[in-house]
């Protein structure tokens, strides 16, 4: 009887889907309020900041450096803005979406607060939903848009992104702003009707 329970506990172990392929037990990714920090404690590659929830940086690195493309290896975490992030879940999580995960995040002194989560169902503040246009970008870039990946362009300028990516709320002490971002920050509060 022993033997029996021991015998079906080694063969559920082996089936269970938190046991990899080469042996390793992996734990489930929890995502809460704290897996978000200062945008740019995290790695900038072009205007993007990357980092990895599992600690694997260097492998969400390379891919998002990559000219090639790539599929973000789980734990990716991925921002152009300190409001809005996806990251990767393991594979299989989520096929319609690449197993990407989209947040939409509050932020503040205090930290971050996570507003929105889920997959093909979340809009943004203006009422787009990220799914439906981070699926335009070219299969080969695994649905992050960029520029010139194939989803329909922001209204934002390069200037209004380097003004939000400085002025994280999170951040302790944040840079000086260029004469450019600041008029950056003029036109972007006329863009968002203030
Ligand atoms: C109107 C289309 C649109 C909507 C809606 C949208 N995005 Fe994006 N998103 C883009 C584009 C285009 C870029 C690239 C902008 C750039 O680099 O100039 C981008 C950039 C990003 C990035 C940086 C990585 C990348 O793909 O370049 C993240 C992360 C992101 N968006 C998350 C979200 C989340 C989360 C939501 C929903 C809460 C969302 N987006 C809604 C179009 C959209």
């Amino acid at each position: 009887m022993l033997i029996q329970i021991k015998v079906l506990a080694i063969i559920s172990l082996l089936f269970s889907s938190q046991m990899m392929a080469d042996g390793h037990i992996t734990k489930e990714l929890k995502i809460t309020d704290d897996s978000f920090s200062c945008i740019r404690d995290m790695t900038k590659v072009g205007s993007l900041y990357v980092s990895n929830l599992n600690g694997d940086s260097a492998a969400t690195i390379a891919v998002a450096n990559s000219e090639v493309g790539g599929v973000y290896p789980e734990g990716s975490l991925v921002q152009l803005v300190p409001t809005e992030a996806m990251v990767k879940r393991k594979s299989g999580f989520n096929p319609a979406t690449e197993d990407w995960e989209f947040f939409e995040l509050k932020v503040s002194k205090t930290g971050s607060n996570i507003n929105k989560r889920g997959f093909a169902d979340v809009v943004n503040r203006f009422g787009g939903n990220c799914f439906a246009c981070h699926i335009k970008a070219e299969k080969k870039w695994d649905m992050i848009c960029k520029q010139g990946h194939g989803c329909d362009a922001l209204p934002t300028t390069p200037a209004m992104i380097s003004l939000i990516q400085k002025t994280d709320p999170r951040c302790e002490s944040n840079e000086a702003l260029t004469a450019e971002e600041i008029e950056a920050g003029i036109q972007l509060k006329k863009l968002l009707g203030g």
